[in-house]
């Protein structure tokens, strides 16, 4: 008999969605395991795509993504930050954050390569370095005093003659850390002094509660850098369904993931990405508002949290998520599980996260107030049990 290939069959199943799926089955469920709200996307985006739906936009288009939404992107660029990027060379629509870690980490990696990654993760990044039959070696940030950081001593000792890349995610799901700027420009350093591809997952970039804009990494490099940043227009615009995301990148890695993309989606719908310049057009007010929400719901959610017995929470500088401490916890996923069938409050378990995830659990607080409040209420009375 034919066999899965090992290198398929090896790739762990999402711990996250193996808790969702009992959720799934179950009635009533306060859902804050994935991460997503429960808001629509906004009107404006919404009618943007009708629009361009009746004025043709349904043929095939470039697999950079059409000329226009990347200049959209470049425009955004450098009036968000400052930065300069040509949209012809070095700017590439994906179908989504998944599909640029996808085909960046494809173009970057050979079987029997390393990449590095820094954790607790979103577990994605590590399940494609596997796809790609290279290795993940994870790196846990550390908690020092009520902020994670990076280990760099950590990171040095995981350097090989084989490593290739270093993954790393800011603001962090699930950790809502935020790469300060000196912690950037010490990682950009790190990746330069070992010749590494720096990847810099930057989907929550507006999800951020300490400036209007997180800085990007774009800001410290240069174009000749090999710094990836892959993004999303998932969190910001909430999209999650629409399945759109770009890469900012170096010109070769940008031209070949294009060329790449011919071969595993081609590229993203053309009424979605003309939907998309809309939104980067006319989103300010519209993701003002959402920070503006997810802030009040965060400071609810990490103050309930703060009361409870045996709960440690840093405060996060940005993303949606909450990824508290429970004193004494070595089975994350079956305290959510129990959780679930006693409370019917659905979280995702820490040990989804990879190396130093376990111990905690992560809640998306991006749900309605309605969700949030009897989930905190009941969380305390498990955890007063
Ligand atoms: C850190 C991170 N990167 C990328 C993504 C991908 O988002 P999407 O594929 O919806 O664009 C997510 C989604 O949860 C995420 O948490």
């Amino acid at each position: 008999m034919p066999s899965i290939a090992p290198s398929a069959r090896d790739v762990r199943y999402s711990r996250i969605r193996e808790l969702a799926e009992i959720a799934m089955g179950m009635e009533g469920v306060l859902r804050l395991y994935f991460g997503e709200s429960n808001l629509p996307t906004p009107a404006f985006i919404k009618e943007a795509a009708t629009r361009a739906m009746n004025d043709g936009f349904m043929f095939y288009t470039e697999n950079a993504g059409m000329p226009s939404l990347r200049r959209a992107l470049a425009d955004y660029y450098q009036r968000m930050h400052g930065v300069s990027r040509d949209p012809a060379t070095e700017i590439v629509v994906t179908t989504s954050g998944v599909q640029a870690l996808n085909v960046t980490i494809r173009c970057t990696l050979d079987p029997g390569d390393e990449a590095i990654v820094l954790t607790p993760a979103w577990p994605n990044g590590s399940a494609i370095i596997q796809m790609c039959n290279a290795k993940v070696v994870q790196v846990a940030q550390p908690l020092i005093g009520n902020r994670y950081g990076i280990d760099f001593a950590a990171l040095e000792a995981a350097v090989t003659s084989r490593t290739r890349l270093l993954l790393y995610t800011s603001p962090s799901n699930p950790l809502g850390w935020t790469a300060k700027v000196d912690e950037q420009r010490a990682l950009l350093e790190f990746a330069r002094r070992h010749n590494l591809w720096l990847m810099a997952d930057e989907v929550y970039e507006r999800l951020y509660y300490e400036g209007d804009i997180v800085p990007t990494i774009l800001k410290l490099s240069t174009p000749e850098d090999a710094v990836i940043v892959v993004q999303s227009f998932s969190k910001s615009y909430c999209m999650t369904g629409w399945r759109l995301g770009w890469i900012v990148t170096r010109r070769d890695l940008a031209a070949r993931a294009a060329q790449l993309n011919e071969f595993i989606i081609s590229h993203a719908p053309s009424f979605t990405q003309k939907a998309a310049e809309i939104a980067l057009a006319e989103g300010e007010p519209f993701i003002a508002d959402l920070v503006g929400r997810l802030r009040a719901n965060r400071d609810f959610c990490v103050q309930a949290l703060r009361t409870m017995p045996g709960i440690t929470v840093p405060e996060p500088e940005g993303a949606f998520y909450l990824f508290p401490r429970v004193d004494g916890l070595t089975d994350s996923f079956d305290f959510c599980r129990r959780l679930l069938m006693e409370t019917k409050v659905g979280l995702a378990p820490g040990v989804a996260f990879g190396e130093g995830g376990e111990g905690s659990v992560r809640l998306c607080y991006a749900a309605d107030r309605s969700i949030l409040e009897p989930a905190m209420e009941r969380l305390a009375g498990f955890l007063n049990k």
